[in-house]
């Protein structure tokens, strides 16, 4: 018999590439490449999961008790609520849902990397639109609607960038855009914001049906590695996302550290008011050797190496050399920029002290 190859797709994306958590022959590292929680797990969520019970039965298919908890929490319909594993699935599930071959697709051209990546691979073209001084513009990317364009992704306060569009940029991109695209805003970081002119996409566009916001245990509530995060849309939005949900894709135990961590109110004040002040910490030390940041925003600063005596690349090599990581932006095409996450105080301390070794010796 002649032996035939089984076939399948070609697939012409780059894939994710996570920042590094490694460092050959360093047995700590202080890992600031992910904007994860500074705070870790809060004691809340660590007292709860003494409570999970049996894990050898399948956990609730539609993660009923968190969507009710949420519901509860942001003051929003429980039908219009699904669950994922992360938010970054509920990305996956949009493009499913949404996209085939010949749509088109816009994201700013520095933005979250899986809104390309899960665009690409389901066939849908992807079209980037560019940033002004590193903010989204909303100018551009209405300049890229075309009459297939079906989705436009964004995330508000922007990751990797860090700047962010105010609650009026937002309401006027959604004014000017056809009715018929879907507007994605990806609220990952909206806890962090303090700035008056901010509004999350789900404030603004909690009863707008062409409008789907996406939300995450992942950042401030301390559980990146348990995978939770939610979307809002529509209920037929939300009824047909259902229909294509793994069955089981919010853990028992994600699902109930979710609950616990959104219940736990002082660890998230104590969050914010650790980020805010650290984070002006942070950038008034960088500042001091000229390399200049963004207003801070989210939980990392975009640290710009223009004018700096030494180069993002140099830098970023002395930080792993004392056991720091920093993310490189190479990824999104950022040149001689660094994007660095606000750690714990002792973390904070040690890149501090560090940055002022590395300027006094060059
Ligand atoms: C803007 C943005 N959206 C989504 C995510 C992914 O979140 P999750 O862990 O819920 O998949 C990230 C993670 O870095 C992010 O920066």
């Amino acid at each position: 018999m002649i032996m035939q190859k089984v076939i399948f797709r070609k697939i012409r994306i780059k894939s994710y590439k996570p920042g590094r958590s490694v460092i050959l022959n360093k047995k700590k590292v202080i890992k600031l490449s992910a904007n994860e929680s500074a705070l870790g797990l809060s004691r809340r969520v660590k007292k709860g999961l003494s409570k999970i019970g049996s894990l050898s039965k399948y956990p609730d298919s539609k993660s009923k008790t968190l969507r009710t908890e949420i519901s509860k929490k942001f003051r929003c319909n429980f039908d219009q609520i699904i669950c994922g594993s992360g938010s970054d699935e509920i990305i996956q599930m949009i493009c499913q849902l949404f996209l085939r071959k010949s749509d088109e697709v816009i994201v700013p051209k520095f933005s979250f990397l899986m809104y390309r990546i899960y665009s690409g691979i389901v066939g849908a073209k992807v079209i980037y639109s560019k940033e002004n001084n590193y903010k989204i513009s909303i100018d551009n990317i209405l300049k890229k609607v075309t009459k297939k364009t079906k989705i436009v992704f964004l995330a508000n306060p922007n990751n990797p960038t860090a700047t962010y569009l105010t609650a009026l940029e937002l309401k006027d991109l959604r004014r000017r855009l056809r009715s018929n695209i879907l507007l994605v805003i990806d609220d990952a970081y909206q806890e962090y914001m303090m700035n008056k002119d901010y509004k999350s996409g789900l404030e603004l566009f909690k009863n707008k049906n062409n409008v789907f916001i996406l939300r995450t245990f992942s950042k401030i509530y301390g559980l990146a590695s348990l995978r939770v995060g939610w979307g809002y849309g529509s209920k037929e939005i939300v009824q047909a996302l259902m229909k294509i949900k793994p069955p089981f894709n919010v853990t028992k135990i994600g699902e109930l550290s979710a609950i616990e961590s959104l219940k736990d109110k002082k660890f998230i004040d104590k969050s914010i008011k650790h980020n805010k002040k650290w984070a002006d910490i942070i950038k008034a030390n960088f500042e001091n050797f000229n390399i200049n940041t963004n207003e801070v925003s989210a939980n990392f600063l975009l640290l710009n190496f223009d004018k700096s005596k030494i180069s993002a690349k140099k830098f970023k090599n002395k930080l792993e050399e004392k056991g720091i990581i920093v993310r490189s932006l190479e990824v999104y095409g950022i040149k001689n920029k660094l994007r660095v996450t606000i750690g714990n105080s002792k973390e904070n301390k040690f890149l501090i002290k560090t940055l002022k070794s590395i300027f006094s010796n060059v």
